[in-house]
């Protein structure tokens, strides 16, 4: 056989991955194959192979006999939208996807280009974890990726897609990156799968209750987005990326927008119910403000109570937090103080503006909240804020209460724009608690301690319930007309187009995890 034969056919054998009979199965159970999703994700013809013709190095169990092109692993890079990335994904057809010691070199060799070379890296998951005939090789392959995830953090965005059945390496390696998509139905993410957990616990879980799309989209948050199948899955991916930057040292691209800047909407001024206690949907007012109404929503299914996402506002990337007023009233609570500081921190780190919108009545009370540590976790939500550097326009909507008006932006977190509208309540807490409260012993020996009551909470709601104050003090630079919050936002976004902040010298700080 001629060297040039010789190529091809170890070509050709690295492309069938683990046979026809394996792959057939993974097209059944409605999985793409590991080279179809990378040439469905990138631009066409755009994917530049490394190492197709790496070998594991096993000698035991037989292995010898077993030996694939490739190992089971493709790498390489290629662009999106004309934008370099970095991509591997995981052939679940050669020995479950999982990681030997070859195939954890190759996916360093390719994060130490993505690292050097300052373009996210995106991986596409289908793997059984650390390969079992290789022991301890295979796990320090694990370790030596995990310390890569950890360093190219804050450097360069990394994406996860998980798209099969993934457990130990194959999940912590994800865990570590920015954002983690799933396949409904067929991505799964576990610590040890269900079979193991019988062994120990003697508990009986399925696969898709114990690390199934929605488990970890809506329960436990280590998914950020739920996709019905591989296509709408790397879609989502591309659309994501359209966000960000393609490093930590430059801006997301800039995006041509024909809604005009100073586009006013006065349906704004009647979106916040008269009644403070009536919940609205605060995604309606994200809709009338940013571009073209386009809201790409992370975490959509997790901690409902706050809203996370990007928009684009002046065709420039922007991280949008903002309470839900629809949900659980909007409170902060552990989850979504985490959702909120984790959103956060990411914008932060690649410079992508953050633009709050408040409606908060507080940090949720209750023993299950405070059992589960909501100082700790609602501090990290205060901590973020406060550490961010970026550019920061907070729009107070409505409530302002308590701890979580200091948390959600506030001007003494060094946020540099703070609108509120003229409904805003900008308070120690609701008037009637307030009331409760401060005149305690005046209704406990009123003649009518209802309307005593009553003109007391009207009373408090008229003097501090208010945006007013807040205006006088400076802690809010201005009460604005809800219809004018695009024009508004906007003009503050190009006003800090330039901005520098800084963070005193020190090897990093200590946020409450
Ligand atoms: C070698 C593996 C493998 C592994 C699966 N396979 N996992 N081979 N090492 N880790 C092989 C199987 O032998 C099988 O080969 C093929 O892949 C498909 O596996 P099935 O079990 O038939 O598939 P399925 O029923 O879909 O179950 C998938 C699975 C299960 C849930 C992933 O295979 C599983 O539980 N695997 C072990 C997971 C695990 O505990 N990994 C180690 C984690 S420790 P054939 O030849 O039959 O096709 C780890 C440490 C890192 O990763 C450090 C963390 C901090």
């Amino acid at each position: 056989m001629s060297r040039l034969e010789e190529l091809r056919r170890r070509h050709a054998a690295a492309e069938l991955g683990g046979g026809e009979e394996r792959r057939r199965r993974q097209h059944k159970e409605g999985k793409l194959s590991a080279r179809e999703r990378i040439e469905f994700l990138l631009d066409d013809g755009a994917f530049e192979e490394l190492d197709k013709l790496v070998a594991h190095r096993c000698r035991e169990f037989g292995m010898e006999e077993q030996v694939v092109p490739g190992d089971g692993f493709l790498t390489g890079w290629g662009y999106i939208d004309s934008r370099l990335v970095y991509v591997f994904a995981q052939d679940f057809t050669v020995f479950g996807g999982s990681l030997s010691e070859s195939n954890a070199q190759k996916i360093c060799k390719l994060m130490d280009l993505a690292l050097k070379n300052g373009a996210p890296l995106i991986g596409l998951n289908d793997s059984g974890g650390a390969r079992i005939q290789e022991g301890v090789l295979s796990l320090g392959g694990y370790a030596d990726i995990f310390l890569r995830n950890t360093l190219a953090s804050g450097v360069v965005p990394q994406i996860s897609a998980i798209m099969g059945p993934c457990a130990g390496g194959a999940v912590y390696s994800p865990a570590i990156t920015d954002f983690v998509f799933m396949v409904n139905g067929t991505g799964y993410m576990f610590v040890t799968g269900p079979d193991v957990i019988k062994t120990v616990t003697h508990e009986d879980v399925t696969k898709e209750r114990l690390g199934g799309a929605h488990t970890h989209n809506e329960t436990s948050g280590v998914g950020h987005f739920i996709a019905a199948d591989d296509a709408e899955c790397l879609r989502m991916i591309r659309e994501l990326l359209a966000y960000l930057p393609r490093n930590n040292r430059e801006d997301a691209p800039r995006r041509a927008t024909s809604d005009p800047a100073d586009r006013r909407d006065p349906e704004l001024d009647s979106i916040v119910p008269e009644d403070p206690s009536v919940p609205y949907d605060m995604k309606d007012v994200i809709g009338r403000v940013i571009d073209d109404g386009e809201f790409f929503e992370v975490h959509e299914h997790f901690a409902r109570n706050i809203v996370t996402g990007f928009a684009h506002m002046d065709g420039r990337s922007v991280g949008i937090v903002a309470n839900q007023p629809a949900f659980l009233a909007g409170c902060l609570d552990i989850d979504s103080s985490v959702k909120g500081a984790r959103f956060v921190r990411f914008c932060d780190a690649f410079n992508i503006p953050i633009l709050t919108f408040e409606d908060v009545p507080g940090f949720l009370p209750g023993t299950d909240q405070e059992f589960g540590g909501i100082i700790r976790h609602g501090a990290k939500l205060l901590y973020a804020y406060a550490e961010a550097t970026v550019p920061k326009i907070t729009v107070i909507t409505r409530k302002a209460y308590g701890g979580a008006y200091c948390v959600m932006g506030s001007k003494h977190l060094r946020t540099d724009v703070n609108f509120a509208y003229p409904t805003a309540e900008i308070a120690v807490m609701g008037a009637e608690g307030a009331v409760n409260i401060i005149y305690k012993r005046e209704f406990s020996t009123a003649v009518d301690p209802e309307s005593a009551r009553r003109e007391r909470i009207a009373e408090f709601r008229e003097r501090f319930a208010s945006p007013f104050i807040a205006a006088e003090r400076g802690f809010v630079d201005d009460v604005i007309e809800p219809r004018d919050t695009r024009p508004r936002v906007i003009r503050a976004l190009r006003m800090l187009e330039n901005k520098v902040d800084t963070m005193p010298r020190k090897k990093h700080g200590n946020i409450p995890l």
